[in-house]
């Protein structure tokens, strides 16, 4: 079980990561470019392609560290860590971010204005991102390492983590609000 946790967190870190990374690089033009949908923001000034941008290549070198550390590590732990192939990296950083965007997408089409709380989605967006995408870029790898246990840890431990670290974003005054 503890195993189990221990790869699915690792597995995940190139995902978890780009979402802070784009709190703290965010700002600049918005993917939408201003354009509406109905009368609102096809995504909002909240998605912005600095963000992504940033997001996505600190999820990617996140992966690098990580491959330098896995041999060292999961002899310390007794737990055989993955490495990540640059495919499976860029499927999990960039696959966070797309589900993050998308999820603003849906928020916007169903009347929720830029940072309003959109529950289960806000705390899952991103790793339906980095799963879909990761299983796209790198089926191998994907169908090696998100075994369905490992699946399942993930979707119960990821809302936790989210709303722990949003929290703390919060507290620290990084971000307007705790989700
Ligand atoms: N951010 C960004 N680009 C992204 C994702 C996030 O620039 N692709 C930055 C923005 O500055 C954003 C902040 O990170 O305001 C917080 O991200 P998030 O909570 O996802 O966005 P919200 O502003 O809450 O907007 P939304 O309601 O669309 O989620
Ligand atoms: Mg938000």
């Amino acid at each position: 079980m503890l195993d189990l946790v221990a790869v699915a967190f690792w597995a995940m870190l190139p995902a978890y990561v780009p979402n802070n990374a784009a709190v703290l690089a965010g700002g600049g033009a918005p993917i939408d470019g201003g354009r509406t949908m109905g009368g609102r923001r096809l995504l909002g000034d909240g998605k912005t392609w600095r963000g992504t941008a940033v997001g996505t290549l600190v999820g990617v070198l996140l992966a690098q560290g990580l491959n330098l550390l896995a041999p060292i590590l999961s002899r310390t732990i007794g737990v055989d860590l993955p490495t990540f192939p640059l495919a499976a990296a860029v499927g999990l950083a960039l696959g966070a971010m797309l589900g993050d965007i998308g999820a603003s997408f849906l928020k916007r089409r169903t009347g929720r204005e830029r940072g309003a709380a959109f529950p289960v989605v806000d705390q899952l967006d991103f790793v339906a991102g980095a799963l879909v995408c990761t299983a796209l870029f790198d089926l191998a790898w994907f169908t090696d390492i998100f075994t369905l246990p490992v699946v399942g840890v993930v979707v119960v431990l990821t809302p936790v983590l989210h709303v722990a670290t949003n929290g703390i974003a919060y507290l620290l005054g990084l971000k307007d609000e705790p989700y």
